[in-house]
């Protein structure tokens, strides 16, 4: 049910994975993360040696897509792509620009407005993306716009690369993530923006334990668990 939802946007870097999948542990919701859903597509576009911001070329890939998701026994979404397990494949660099790219376009967000609304309908979700408390789930009972000054989104983003064993130089990153805010912010479709019913949780000076103090006082209070 869309009331009980709690839907979490922001731009990239700014802590929504991290605090929405702890979020959801604490309140036994399900996490759903909308990024890795087009990142999927961004996925399947490269494989098809498809320019992933050219409409003319995705578009006829969607009649034919096939993504899956489900949470194994370790809690984790798990993305498919025709059968395949791609959670790990989704997580490279390069699919984070072209995430941004695809999701620019309309009828690909138009293909996957549905799929996500349905998860909202089978389970008690915090959804985490850009458009879920403006466009997605309009009417979630919270909604988050969880935001951070750039450089430390950069920082944080360099480190989570790095843990994972992939080259991050900070520089790079702190354009790239700049160069993202400004292609997700300024589309024609669902562009990132703050709902008008959203609370703006800034986690610049916050770490993770208190930022997520804040998040659940505001959700407590507002679904009265
Ligand atoms: O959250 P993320 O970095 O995994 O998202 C990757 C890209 O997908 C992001 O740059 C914009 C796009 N996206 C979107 O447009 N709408 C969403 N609800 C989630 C992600």
């Amino acid at each position: 049910m869309q009331e009980r939802s709690i839907a979490i946007d922001g731009p990239a870097g700014a802590g929504k994975s991290t605090l929405a999948r702890a979020l959801a542990r604490e309140l036994g919701y399900l996490y759903v993360d909308t990024g890795a859903i087009y990142r999927t597509v961004a996925l399947r576009a490269r494989e098809a040696g498809a320019d992933p911001g050219d409409g003319a070329q995705v578009e006829p890939l969607l009649a034919g897509l096939d993504i899956r998701m489900d949470y194994g026994g370790d809690g984790v979404q798990h993305m498919y792509l025709s059968g395949r397990d791609v959670t790990g494949a989704i997580r490279e660099n390069e699919i984070s620009g072209m995430a941004s790219k695809v999701a620019a376009l309309p009828a690909v967000r138009a293909f996957l407005l549905e799929f996500q609304r349905k998860q909202a309908r089978d389970h008690d979700v915090v959804m985490d993306g850009r458009d879920i408390g403006t466009v997605v789930l309009p009417q979630a009972g919270v909604k988050v716009f969880l935001t951070a000054a750039p450089e430390a989104r950069a920082r944080r983003r360099t480190l989570e690369l790095q843990q994972r064993g992939q080259a991050a130089d900070f520089d790079e990153i702190l354009r790239e993530i700049a160069a993202r805010d400004e292609q997700d912010r300024n589309r024609p479709v669902a562009p990132l923006r703050q709902a008008e019913d959203a609370v703006l949780l800034d986690t610049t000076d916050l770490d993770l334990k208190g930022s997520l103090e804040a998040l659940l006082t505001l959700v407590r209070g507002r679904l009265k668990l």
